[in-house]
């Protein structure tokens, strides 16, 4: 089963949304990368934000998106209608593949916004980014 999208937020709730992840990323410890993410979720008109958190054991370190989403879920929320991911330099990064993953158990219809620090924006709808998805509808066929 795949909702619909999302209702589309306002162009101020997105601006709000895209500059709680800007001012997030100011947080992110990504010393290895030195590639800096904020996130901003949108669940029930509340944002929670994220960011990037790195480790000297390079695989344990923690993407923007997932932060994002345990601060959410932290709060009782398990609907999200945006993201917006605030990262690179000139152009806007849509969330990596397992954090598209992650995002889509909690609204495949969800609103996708990248910024890039120039201020260069792209949005997306989730499902869009992952076509096929498996989903808790996929381990009901066995
Ligand atoms: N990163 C994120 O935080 N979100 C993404 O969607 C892509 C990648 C982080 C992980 C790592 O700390 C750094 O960016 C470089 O991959």
């Amino acid at each position: 089963m795949s909702p619909a999208r999302s209702p589309k937020p306002s162009a101020d709730v997105i601006g709000d949304l895209v500059a709680a992840a800007r001012k997030a990323r100011k947080r992110a410890w990504a010393p290895y990368s030195n590639f800096h993410v904020g996130a901003a979720v949108l669940a029930g008109g509340r944002v929670f934000t994220g960011v990037n958190v790195e480790n000297a054991s390079y695989p344990l370190s923690v993407c923007a998106e997932r932060n994002a989403v345990a601060a959410a879920v932290m709060a009782g929320k398990t609907t999200i209608d945006a993201v917006a991911v605030v990262a690179g330099d000139t152009v806007p990064t849509p969330p990596c593949g397992g954090c598209r993953q992650v995002l889509h158990e909690f609204g495949p219809g969800m609103l996708v916004v990248a910024e890039a620090d120039n201020g260069r924006r792209a949005e997306w709808v989730l499902k869009a980014l992952l076509p096929a998805a498996f989903d808790s509808a996929s381990l009901r066929d066995r």
